[in-house]
């Protein structure tokens, strides 16, 4: 997956989390909605969301009922999710690098139930979704929002090729695939089952 440099680098993200007008666009009620219809989230589900950013998509499960431990790279990003959702205050908020840091110790062989990955797949290393499978149960759920680089009418490209998108099928007990968008902008792959 290739995106140009600057964007691998937590400096790049810290820099972008520090402006002081930096905040998360509000989620729509439709995507919420269709993750909780698809993946049948329910209460007590360990969940893990993966490049948080300034945390909204985590705290959206959390209000779901799931038990949400968020992780991402820019430590100004973690501190100022931190304190933007103080008062909900249901998700652990954790700095950590997919590509460079040992393996968290929550993260233990098949004790996850589903795994978020919200514009962010495209910016990790490969051997991520490697990494992910391992983490799930035998159900567990990998949910990756992203942008379809065809697809995307504003010209900056980032997100992820629609042939790659596909590819993260393979190996998947199961999987669906859905738009957030008419124009298939944005989609979902839901990835279920990481053992076939
Ligand atoms: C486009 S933002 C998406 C943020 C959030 N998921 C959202 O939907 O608003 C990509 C995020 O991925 C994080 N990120 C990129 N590479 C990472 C890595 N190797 N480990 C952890 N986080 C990473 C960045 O710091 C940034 O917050």
């Amino acid at each position: 997956m290739t995106v140009p440099l600057k964007y691998r680098k937590s400096a790049f993200w810290d820099a972008v989390y520090s402006a002081s007008d930096a905040s998360f666009l509000p989620i729509d009620p439709g995507e919420t909605f269709r993750f909780q219809d698809r993946t049948d989230a329910a209460p007590g589900q360990i969940a893990v969301d993966v490049g948080t950013g300034l945390g909204e998509w985590a705290c959206q499960m959390s209000r779901l009922g799931l038990a949400v431990t968020a992780y991402d790279y820019s430590s100004v990003a973690i501190e100022r999710a931190r304190q933007l959702h103080a008062q909900h205050g249901a998700v652990t908020y954790e700095v950590h690098d997919f590509d460079a840091d040992p393996i968290p110790r929550p993260l233990q062989p098949g004790t996850v139930g589903i795994i978020t990955c919200r514009h962010v797949l495209n910016f990790l290393e490969p051997r991520f979704v490697a990494d992910a499978r391992r983490w799930l149960h035998k159900d567990g759920i990998l949910h990756v929002t992203t942008a379809v680089t065809q697809r995307i009418r504003d010209g900056r490209g980032i997100g992820m090729p629609e042939e790659e998108v596909r590819e993260l099928a393979r190996g998947w007990r199961e999987w669906e695939r859905y738009d957030l968008d008419p124009h298939g902008e944005i989609t979902v792959m839901l990835l279920r089952g990481p053992y076939i």
